[in-house]
Formats: C-alpha cells, structure tokens, sequence
C-alpha cells in the first residue's frame, strides 16, 4: 500500500506514545522518525513536513536531525539494505573486495539498488564489530568474519525468507550516500 505524505492514525498513536515520554514532543524526533520509517521505508521531504507540523518543530530542525541520524533514509532504498563497513580494520581485512564482489554480483554500485528493487548496497562506518572484520549490517542483523561464500549464503537465506513469507520488509537503516540527494516527495 502507497502512503501518502500525511500521517496515517497508527503512525500517529505511535508517536504519541513516544511524545508521552516528554516533556516537549519535538523531543521524540528521532523516535518519529523511526516510526514512520518502519511503516514507509524511508522519509520524503512531504512525510518530513507532515511529521514535523506533529512534532510541533521546524521542519528544518527535523530535516537536521534525519540528516544526522544514519540510520534515516531521505530517498527510497530496497527491501533489503546491506551496509558494508569501510572503516580501517575492515578495509585492512578486504572489506574492499567485498565490496567489488557484492558489486558485481548484484549489478549496482555502492549506493544504488538493485532493478528489482531487493537490495540496497550503502557504505558505513565502524558498526563496532571490529574483531569480526570485515563485517556488514543487513536490515537489523550484523554479520562478521565474511567471505564471498557467507556473502552468498547470507543473500541466499535472504532469497529464501522473502520467498517463504512473501514479506517486503523495510528496516531502518541508512547511508550519507541516501541522504546526500536529498528527498523525494510522495
Ligand atoms: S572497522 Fe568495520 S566494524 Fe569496526
């Protein structure tokens, strides 16, 4: 189902439940922005402005803190966003030629997805994992130690969840590379 930019009423009980925490409901930005996130995929500059005239706050200031945030999208991104480190430790144990490998074996670049519009490929900084380098994040879940043949079978498992449940799950995940471009409006 296709939202549009205004907020729909679970959206909005769920940022009120938020906004009950405290005292100012500005306050609870970030956890709007989660909310809102979980239920679209990511954030237009319309849904932007809807949740900030909710929030009681400038939608600039709301625009800064989704900007900051790295884990808002600004632009739409896949099913599945897979967030490859490229902090040093990982780079030094071949998070390079992951990448090359996710790459080509997608058929995108870091920061685009894929045609089908499964995958999402975005750099990331330290995901605090370093003793398991090279690591990346996919959706909510950190994978370490990783080889080309993890890389499949984790895309594999992906495959196969999909298929089984029929799902089109959205997480909340993002990348400078998303959100350097700027919305796009619903
Ligand atoms: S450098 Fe990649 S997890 Fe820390």
């Amino acid at each position: 189902m296709s939202l549009g930019p205004e907020l729909s009423a679970i959206e909005c009980q769920q940022i009120d439940a938020e906004c009950n925490h405290y005292p100012q409901r500005r306050a609870a930005a970030i956890e709007g922005l989660k909310i809102v996130q979980q239920h679209r995929g990511w954030i237009s500059d319309g849904t932007l402005k809807a949740l900030a005239r909710y929030l009681e706050m400038p939608e600039g200031e709301l625009d800064g803190v989704a900007t900051f945030y790295n884990l808002i999208f600004r632009q739409p991104v896949g099913t599945h966003v897979i967030l490859l480190c490229d902090s040093v430790c990982c780079w030094i144990k071949g998070a390079d030629s992951l990448n090359q490998y996710l790459c080509d074996k997608l058929g995108i670049k870091p920061g685009q997805t894929t045609a089908d519009g499964r995958f999402t490929l975005l750099p990331i900084v330290c995901l605090g994992d370093c003793d398991r380098a090279p690591t990346l994040m996919i959706d909510d879940q950190q994978h370490g130690n990783l080889t080309p043949e993890s890389l499949d079978q984790i895309l594999a498992a992906l495959d196969s969840e999909t298929n089984t449940s029929g799902s089109t799950l959205r997480h909340a995940v993002a990348d400078s590379h998303v959100k350097a471009g700027g919305g796009v409006d619903d």
